[in-house]
Order: structure tokens, then C-alpha cells, then sequence
């Protein structure tokens, strides 16, 4: 009777171990929405990798874990679209390429992707 009792117990907790795994493992994935899926794959393919880590330390450009707070959307937005530019305008580009060195290449950003990437770069903050 006893031995039975502790198989049902064991049975029971597999049971609720299977339904939080499946429950934590869906509310991750919900978070994950396709604009971030698409800014995570831009951030890749368009080589801000090379010079950028999120949470790992500087390359040749900032660690960008904290960037969404640190900076407005605004001026992301803009960043994202025209270092190029910027980085002769405005003080804290000045200021970032003083310490870096090395401006920060156009990468032919559409407004678009430019979205998509601050959403990933969101996400990641957000974590
Ligand atoms: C060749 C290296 C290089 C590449 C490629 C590059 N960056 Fe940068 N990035 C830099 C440098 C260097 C800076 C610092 C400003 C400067 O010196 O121009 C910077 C600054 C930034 C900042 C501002 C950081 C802060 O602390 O405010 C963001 C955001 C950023 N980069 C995002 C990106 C994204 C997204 C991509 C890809 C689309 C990218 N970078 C590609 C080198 C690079």
C-alpha cells in the first residue's frame, strides 16, 4: 500500500515537472516575437557582430547590453541609420568615437531594419 502511494507521488510530480517545463518553455518562446527573430538575424547577417557584443565586452565597438536604456529610442533610431553622419554632429558620438577610434560603418540600413533591430536589442535588455 505504502509502495504504491510513492509511485503515484512520483508519477504525479513527472506530471507537473512535464507541464511547467512545457508551460516555462512557451512563455519564453512567446517573447520571442518574429520582429525580434528578424532583428536577431539582421544583427548577425549585417556584421555588427564583428565589433559588437551584447553583455561580453567591448570589440572594436561598445558592449550594447544596456543601449535601449542608456539611449534614446530616438536617438537609435538615427544612430542605426547614419553613423556615418552623426559621428561628426553629435556629442555623444563624438565622444564614443574618441574613446573607440573607429567610426562606426553606414550598414545600409532600411527604417525597417532599423526597427527590427532595436526590438531585438530590447529584448536582449530585457532579460
Ligand atoms: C566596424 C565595426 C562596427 C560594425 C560592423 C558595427 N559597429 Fe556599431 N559601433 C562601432 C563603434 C566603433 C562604435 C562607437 C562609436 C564610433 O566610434 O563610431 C559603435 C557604436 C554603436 C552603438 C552605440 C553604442 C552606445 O553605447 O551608445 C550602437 C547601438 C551600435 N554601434 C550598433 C550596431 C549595430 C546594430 C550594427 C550592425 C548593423 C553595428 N553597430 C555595426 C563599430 C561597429
Amino acid at each position: 500500500m505504502r509502495l504504491i502511494c510513492s509511485t503515484q507521488i512520483v508519477k504525479y510530480l513527472a506530471i507537473v515537472l512535464v507541464f511547467s517545463f512545457l508551460f516555462l518553455s512557451t512563455t519564453i518562446i512567446s517573447e520571442e516575437t518574429p520582429e525580434v527573430k528578424k532583428g536577431r538575424e539582421l544583427y548577425q547577417s549585417k556584421g555588427c557582430v564583428a565589433c559588437h557584443t551584447i553583455g561580453e565586452g567591448k570589440l572594436s565597438g561598445p558592449d550594447l547590453k544596456g543601449v535601449t536604456e542608456r539611449r534614446e529610442e530616438k536617438w537609435l533610431k538615427e544612430w542605426l541609420k547614419s553613423p556615418d553622419k552623426m559621428v561628426f554632429t553629435d556629442p555623444i558620438a563624438k565622444e564614443m568615437l574618441a574613446e573607440y577610434m573607429v567610426p562606426m560603418p553606414n550598414q545600409g540600413l532600411t527604417d525597417e531594419e532599423v526597427v527590427e533591430i532595436i526590438t531585438y536589442l530590447k529584448f536582449e535588455d530585457s532579460k
